[in-house]
């Protein structure tokens, strides 16, 4: 039986297509456990042993951004020609976002890509009496025998350019130590063995500021033997310099709402193998030619809290 920790519980798989099931390693993001307007969120989905993972596409703009933003990280992969610098092919742009379009460098979409799950595709599913699109990624979690997945919230707000002012005071009392400390703890899951998940939710990451976000972050790193923590933690900060390199440099994007996804190997006998992947661009835009100084900001904190911990 899961160990669910004020966790999101087990929801049913009907009104999935055949073979798919919610995605049970999700830590934030809309989930089926929430209902809303009487109908319950769509969540991720899954296929049990691919190594996809199915997202769906959110509503209104958010949706489009994050597609398109997907969809010019496909289009200028090395092997096929690049777009010029101004000019990315507006066949993969058909999206309300012309911002995307504007002011990118093909250096910052190259770099971003190293650092973002692989989209493979769009797909459509009838979920839930509908049809509805899904974004066809690379599921992060899947080569690890017992994975440990973290999720951050980076930036110092998490509401975007275009937010209403009630949307900016919604978000802006969330939780105040995100302007702080350019991030926020949203959960964790630690696979402890085969029966037995540690679920960490997004109250329990509320419970820290400034003042003990270590607490948290070594209880997430600490799932491997004592020994290995310090290993764990050279393994994440190894990463995060190779994240904090691309913000210094790229003046293309300002992500809100974005996360940076942690997993490593929790399993002793196998190797740590830690990855940092950046996740949901339902709040990307474009910066003409300003870096994204909020999320690097939380970059810059978080190596230092990793640094203290070690
Ligand atoms: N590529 C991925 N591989 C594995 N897990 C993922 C991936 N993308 C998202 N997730 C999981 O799903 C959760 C929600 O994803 P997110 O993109 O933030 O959705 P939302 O737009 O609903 O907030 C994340 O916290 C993470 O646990
Ligand atoms: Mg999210």
């Amino acid at each position: 039986m899961n160990i669910l920790q004020g966790g999101m519980s087990f929801v049913s798989n009907e009104g999935l297509p055949d073979e798919y099931q919610w995605f049970s390693d999700q830590i934030a993001g809309h989930h089926p456990s929430v209902i809303k307007n009487g109908k319950r969120e769509i969540g991720l989905l899954k296929i049990p042993g691919s190594c996809e993972i199915l997202k769906p596409k959110q509503d209104a703009s958010r949706g489009e951004k994050e597609v398109a933003l997907y969809k010019l990280l496909l289009s200028s992969s090395s092997s096929s020609p690049s777009p010029t610098e101004q000019n990315p092919p507006s066949s993969l742009l058909t999206t309300s976002s012309d911002e995307l379009r504007n002011g990118v460098r093909m250096e910052d979409v190259d770099g971003l890509r190293e650092l973002t799950a692989k989209f493979h595709r769009m797909q459509t599913l009838f979920v839930d009496g509908e049809d509805r699109e899904f974004l066809v990624l690379e599921d992060v979690t899947s080569d690890y025998k017992r994975p440990a997945i973290l999720d951050l919230k980076m930036g110092q707000v998490t509401y975007d350019p275009l937010a209403t002012p009630a949307k900016i005071e919604k978000e802006s009392v969330k939780y105040p130590p995100q302007a702080t400390m350019g991030l926020r703890i949203l959960g964790y899951r630690i696979h402890r063995g085969d029966d037995n998940v540690e679920v960490r939710d997004k109250d329990w990451g509320k419970s820290f500021d400034e003042t003990n976000v270590q607490t948290g972050l070594c209880e997430f790193f600490s799932a491997r033997d004592a020994p290995h923590l310090e290993n764990v933690l050279k393994e994440a900060l190894d990463k995060l310099k190779d994240i904090k390199a691309y913000f210094e440099t790229q003046k293309s994007f300002l992500f809100f709402a974005s996360s940076l996804l942690f997993v490593y190997e929790a399993d002793k006998t196998l190797p740590i193998n830690l990855k940092i992947v950046m996740i949901d661009f339902s709040h990307a835009f474009t910066s003409n030619g300003l870096r994204d100084e909020g999320y690097l900001f939380g970059i810059q904190n978080l190596e230092k809290y990793l640094k203290s911990m070690l």
